[in-house]
């Protein structure tokens, strides 16, 4: 897994659901660049990318006290090789984007808000 830093622009409507009451369109983020458990490690662990994605939320947590700031934890979910993807993101509190997408829908682009 690699984390990179990321910002995302939300919709009026996103910001509602959210409760995000600030005038700023965009709203800061890590993002899950890169994500793959091993073969062997998958077979050997169930539940292995789903505790990935819980080190990456805290991870992100921890970083807003460390003079950086996140609220979300983001993801391109990669469609194209494996439509399934989605539903192991949905799974673990993603939702995707309504205004950040690949328009080829190789991959979708989704948000985990890190406090609510
Ligand atoms: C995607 C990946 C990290 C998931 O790891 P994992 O250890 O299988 O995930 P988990 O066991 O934690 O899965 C959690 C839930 O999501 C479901 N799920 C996981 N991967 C899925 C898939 N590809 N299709 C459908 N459902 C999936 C699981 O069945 C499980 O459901 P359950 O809780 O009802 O049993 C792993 O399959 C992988 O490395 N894939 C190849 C690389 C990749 O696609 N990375 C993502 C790029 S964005």
């Amino acid at each position: 897994m690699s984390l990179i830093m990321d910002a995302i622009k939300s919709s009026f409507t996103e910001k509602e659901l959210h409760n995000l009451n600030y005038p700023f369109k965009t709203i800061p983020a890590m993002k899950i660049a890169k994500l793959a458990v091993d073969e062997t490690a998958l077979a050997r662990y169930k539940g292995i990318g789903s505790f990935m994605l819980k080190a990456a939320e805290e991870k992100a947590v921890s970083c807003n006290d460390d003079y950086c700031a996140a609220r979300f934890l983001t993801v391109d979910a990669d469609i194209e090789h494996d439509e399934g993807v989605l539903i192991f993101y949905e799974k673990n509190g993603f939702i995707s984007n309504s205004e950040l997408y690949n328009k080829n829908r190789k991959t979708i682009s989704m948000r985990k808000d890190l406090y609510r």
